[in-house]
């Protein structure tokens, strides 16, 4: 526990990155009224927009402050044009740059249904799943697979013949990934929606690829010691049909970094979209958390996204706080963070235009900072 207060490191960033997390800070300084608050936030800036004006992702403090920070909060990063000059975007710094530099191993990417929330298949707004079904979360591999940066074309004679990305899988990577979901299944307060069992389910393609059965093997060897958890498994194709068809056998997913990109988005559509979807990115010494929708330029400087995301994330953070440190007051934060979202939710009194309501960022903000309020310590 620090009395001092935790150092939050926030990087709001492109689009509408500073206007999500705006909102946020806004719920997060409510949370804290009429006491000393346990943390304090600083912003700095970096991205692709900072990196057009000023031709550099961010300062070199600001990275500093990244690293020494207790936990990092990032808006969303990108930008039209904003494109290093091998190529990259501009402003990875923040998101894979960290991921790599401050071994953040774990994305957990949390997806569960609040009552009042709806979806939107085809267009339209359908209430497809029960929200009792859907409550489960994605542990994504989050520092090697196809994300290693061991890539590169062959252009001899000046034009590309061959392209080449590296999928690395080692023991280590896989035995922290594995073991983070089981322990997450472990502490989680219930099992899977569908018969309350713990169960982790490794996504994978181990009937083709060797770095998979090499995972699955490491996912069996490492489940020993968790006798108490489920092992599930399904083939990563597999799993996008029934995910989408039995939300409820899910409780803990674990599976590589590219696989594991692309599952955690289809997830998003059962939680009523990627504006309800926030992601932790977690080592053993360092947290960042974002809401994972991006910076959405053409909604940018319309006040018109959806903050939940950001909600999400803060709440997210505060948890991972709370439970390292053990420190009950983040813990508390926490979960009158959610109370107040789960209420906010529920009665529906703010609903942005993708949940086809008319609320706008910050009145969505104004709300659930309201709700806190009124919810008490
Ligand atoms: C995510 C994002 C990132 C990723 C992008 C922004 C590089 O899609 O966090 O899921 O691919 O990991
Ligand atoms: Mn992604």
């Amino acid at each position: 526990m620090k009395d001092a207060g935790y150092e939050l490191a926030v990087f709001p960033g492109d689009g509408t990155g500073p206007e999500v997390v705006r909102e946020g800070l806004k719920v997060l300084s409510a949370l804290s009224e009429g006491g000393p608050a346990p943390w304090k936030a600083t912003e700095y800036s970096g991205g692709g927009q900072y990196y057009l004006q000023r031709g550099k992702e961010w300062e070199p403090e600001a990275e500093a402050a990244a690293h020494r920070a207790d936990a990092i909060l990032v808006g969303a990063v990108g930008w039209p044009g904003a494109v290093l000059p091998n190529g990259d975007l501009a402003g990875r710094a923040l998101v894979l740059g960290l991921r790599e530099k401050l071994d953040l191993y774990a994305n957990v990417r949390p997806c569960r249904l609040y009552p009042g929330v709806t979806h939107r298949i085809s267009g339209a707004y359908r209430d497809v799943w029960a929200p009792e079904n859907v409550d489960l979360v994605i542990v994504r591999e989050n520092t090697e697979g196809l994300y290693t940066p061991a890539r590169g074309r062959l252009a001899r004679g000046g034009e590309t013949e061959v392209a080449i990305d590296t999928r690395v899988i080692t023991r280590r990577g896989t035995d922290r990934i594995v073991r983070y979901a089981y322990g997450l299944a472990r502490v989680r307060p219930t099992g899977a929606p569908e018969d309350r069992v713990r169960r982790v389910t490794c996504v994978d393609k181990s009937n083709v690829l060797e770095g998979c059965r090499f995972f699955r093997e490491t996912f069996d060897r490492v489940g020993q010691e968790f006798p108490d958890i489920e092992r599930d498994y399904a083939y990563v194709d597999a799993f996008t049909q029934w995910l989408v068809r039995n939300p409820e056998h899910y409780s803990v997913v674990v599976s590589s970094n590219m696989m594991g990109d692309i599952i955690t988005d289809l997830a998003a559509v059962l939680q009523g979209g990627m504006g309800f979807a926030s992601g932790g990115n977690i080592g053993n010494d360092h947290a960042m958390f974002e809401p994972v929708h991006g910076s959405s330029p053409k909604h940018a400087g319309k006040d018109r996204v959806n903050p939940f995301a950001t909600f999400f994330a803060i709440e997210q953070m505060l948890r991972w706080l709370g439970d390292r440190h053990g420190d009950r007051r983040l813990t508390a934060q926490a979960d009158r963070l959610e109370r107040a979202i789960a209420r906010t939710l529920k009665d529906g009194s703010a609903k942005t235009y993708d949940q086809g309501g008319t609320t706008s960022t910050s009145a969505a903000g104004d709300r659930v900072a309201a709700v806190v309020r009124s919810e008490g310590r």
